[in-house]
């Protein structure tokens, strides 16, 4: 068993983020530049924030973070995203999510122009990603996909289980693995909620992906030896044997399900590290015009 380090995979890919912003700075060339819109004061957005301006300092990136009160209007908002969009500095933003009750999320994500768009959240990244078409892919899905290709897991003529049909995890995943690239070219069963006897999937799954948001559901009973295990699931429950007072489940029963798994993705330090790779990846894919041209 080999348990596929993101939090390491997630250094070396930021290291070769700056090798290439180091020769682009040598260059004379602008430097690329990413920003966040924040609204409100959510705990937990205020942390993911922090570390993306964190990883922006780390590879040599500029960042800029516009922080709103949650009364701002949404047409306030959206002119502040067109304002992004109209600004040839900014290579790429994002608009931090989830925003407080009176946006309409769908609105203000389509408000971005796709090709600022470094979350891939925007229809139109979606839809050129289900063609296989240049696109930026969104932050889970590339950090799966990176993990695949850095530990050469196979994928060809696999099949695939994902767990979970979510927009942002379990849908474009099964697109990018069922698609003809590499990683790629699996067979995928895509399994959620209404999925009658989901354990025969499973059970014959060569790379089990799991994405449901239910802590430890995925047990040793449920998979084949050998399987690929990659656990996307993050819950937070309360612990009196940690500093912090909490500790975070995957979705994957860890201990009994390792054992038997070729290799597994741990929670905390898998899939988590590599999210924030892909806006690195799709800010300088951005800067250099790599996508749109
Ligand atoms: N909130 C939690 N994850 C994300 C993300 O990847 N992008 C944005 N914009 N908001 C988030």
């Amino acid at each position: 068993m080999e348990i596929i380090d993101g939090k390491k995979l997630s250094q070396a890919l930021k290291a070769e983020i700056k090798t290439k912003v180091d020769a682009i700075k040598a260059r004379g060339e602008k430097i690329p530049h990413l920003a966040a819109i924040l609204v409100g004061h959510d705990g937990a957005s205020e942390t993911y924030v922090g570390h993306k301006e964190k990883a922006c300092a780390q590879v040599g990136f500029k960042s800029t973070l516009l922080r709103f009160e949650d009364d701002i209007s949404e047409a306030d908002l959206i002119k502040e995203i067109h304002a992004l969009n109209d600004n040839p500095d900014i290579d790429g933003f994002i608009v931090q999510l989830p925003l407080p009750k009176h946006f309409d999320e769908q609105k203000i994500i389509e408000a971005i122009a796709p090709e600022k768009d470094v979350d891939g959240f925007h229809p139109v990244n979606v839809g050129r990603m289900s063609l296989g078409m240049p696109a930026y892919i969104s932050a889970t899905p590339f950090g799966i996909m990176e993990m695949l290709k850095r530990y050469e897991i196979e994928t060809s003529g696999k099949h695939v289980v994902v767990l979970g049909r979510s927009n942002i995890v379990g849908r474009p995943i099964s697109l990018l693995l069922g698609q003809k690239s590499n990683p790629g070219n699996a067979t995928v069963t895509m399994c959620h909620s209404r999925t009658k006897n989901l354990e025969a999937f499973t059970r014959q799954a060569d790379i089990v992906i799991v994405a449901l948001g239910i802590a430890e559901f995925l047990k040793a009973d449920m998979i084949k030896e050998g399987a690929v295990v990659i656990d996307v699931g993050i819950t937070r429950i309360k612990s009196d044997k940690t500093k912090s007072g909490w500790k975070l489940l995957g979705d994957v029963a860890y201990d009994e399900v390792a054992p038997k798994c070729s290799y597994i993705t741990p929670v905390p330090g898998g899939v988590g590290p590599m999210t924030i790779v892909a806006l690195l990846n799709n800010t300088l894919d951005a800067a250099q015009k790599k996508v749109y041209k």
